[in-house]
């Protein structure tokens, strides 16, 4: 599997250790910015991660931002993204299983390193349930159908 992962500046410090521990688990990883401490604009990279995620170039994404919130706005609006604000691994795994997410997103600025790393375990070793939920994400996707172009 391939992961795709990207922050701004407020995330930078947490990004790297995640893709050492996701390459640690044995994933490929895809690694979309920023590479500097400099400051950047959240969009961009949650846009890049989106569409690799929705293109099927990644099989799932991880953004980091200050909160997680302006990156999981901004990936929400590529036709096909679940992002997913997490904050406690309850969240992170559920939201696998029952919203099938595809993007996890994380604010460096509210969690510390190792809960990051859990996140991300407890997003990543996690499957989709199916079932009942599938009837809901088939709701998410006639609403996006719906409603954007
Ligand atoms: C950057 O200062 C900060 O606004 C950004 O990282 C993020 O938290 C936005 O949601």
């Amino acid at each position: 599997m391939k992961i795709a992962v990207g922050s701004d500046h407020a995330g930078f410090s947490l990004k790297d250790g995640v893709i050492k521990h996701i390459e640690g688990k044995g994933y490929e990883v895809l690694d979309m910015g920023t590479y500097t401490t400099d400051s950047c604009h959240y969009p961009d990279i949650a846009e890049k991660v989106a569409k690799a995620v929705s293109k099927g170039e990644c099989d799932l994404g991880i953004l980091v931002c200050g909160t997680g919130i302006g990156m999981s706005l901004a990936a929400n609006k590529v036709r096909g993204i679940r992002a997913a604000v997490c904050s406690d691994t309850f969240s992170a795994r559920y939201t696998r299983l029952h919203n099938d997410a595809n993007i996890l997103c994380f604010g460096e600025r509210v969690v510390g390193p190792g809960l990051a790393l859990e996140l991300v375990d407890a997003f990543l070793d996690t499957d989709f349930e199916g079932g009942r939920h599938q009837i809901r994400v088939d709701l998410i996707k006639k609403i996006e159908d719906e409603n954007f172009k």
